[in-house]
């Protein structure tokens, strides 16, 4: 069993776009969900992405006008934002995104921490510190938005194992096994070398957190949520601070 940040090295940075469907593609799906969101930022406004990865978030965000501090532990996803932003304003930090807080010198107007990042948390009640962290750091009318992948209910039998993303070059399948609070995730990456497959396999933990759980954490340190769905099967959580 890997950490989060072994497990993004050995395994998922490689191929995180790709995983995606490729970056132009994934920039426009996260530009598609940030137009969703409609979160009414006024122009140069500070936002926080925790968990930027290659800038999914990051990059519209900075393109509609927003000044981004990107959050990330791993060096190879936050060197291939800054290759794909160019000249935007976007700052990289590659940190614990639980250490936010210490790379900010003005209140942002809003955090993401977008796309299933929560549940690499490694404890439950790292999620209400990081709850409690945002609600501080927010400026006044300040918005958190969350979107992570609801494991609360265990998938059964074949139903454990989910094709990702698979061309003539490469397959990803992931396995999921599934544990009190917790979730083991399996990750089987075959890979096309000349005219064979290569094949690795890596594992890392994953949070089953419910949705009314994160809801009430939200709340109970003073934010108005609001849920919807997410993008590709997640539900996205909504929260704003006095
Ligand atoms: C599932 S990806 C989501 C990336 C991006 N937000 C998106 O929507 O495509 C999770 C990201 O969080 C990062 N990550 C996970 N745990 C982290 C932590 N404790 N601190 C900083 N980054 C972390 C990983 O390196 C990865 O880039």
């Amino acid at each position: 069993m890997s950490s989060v940040a072994d497990h993004y090295e050995k395994i998922l940075s490689p191929v995180y776009a790709w995983m995606t469907g490729g970056a132009d593609a994934a920039l426009a799906a996260g530009r598609a969900e940030l137009e969703d969101l409609d979160l009414q930022l006024p122009t140069g406004a500070l936002v926080v992405d925790l968990g930027a990865g290659f800038g999914m978030h990051s990059i519209p965000l900075a393109r509609a006008g927003a000044r981004v501090v990107a959050i990330d532990s791993s060096e190879p996803l936050l060197g291939e934002l800054t290759r794909l932003a160019g000249d935007l304003a976007i700052r990289t930090v590659r940190d614990d995104l639980l250490s936010f807080r210490g790379h900010l010198t003005e209140k942002p107007a809003a955090i993401l921490c977008m796309g299933d990042t929560l549940t690499h948390l490694p404890e439950h009640r790292n999620v209400d510190f990081l709850v409690q962290e945002v609600a501080e750091a927010l400026a006044p009318g300040g918005k958190f938005v969350v979107s992570f992948r609801d494991y609360s209910v265990a998938l059964l039998d074949e139903k454990r194992f989910i094709p990702v993303r698979a061309d003539e070059r490469r397959i990803l399948t992931c396995f999921l096994e599934y544990e009190e609070d917790t979730v083991v995730v399996h990750d089987i990456l075959h890979e096309r070398a000349g005219d064979a497959w290569e094949t690795r396999v890596g594992s890392y933990r994953k949070l089953r957190l419910s949705v009314d759980r994160v809801i009430s954490s939200l709340e109970s340190f003073g934010f108005e949520t609001r849920r919807e769905p997410g993008a590709r099967g997640m539900v996205r959580i909504v929260g704003e601070i006095d």
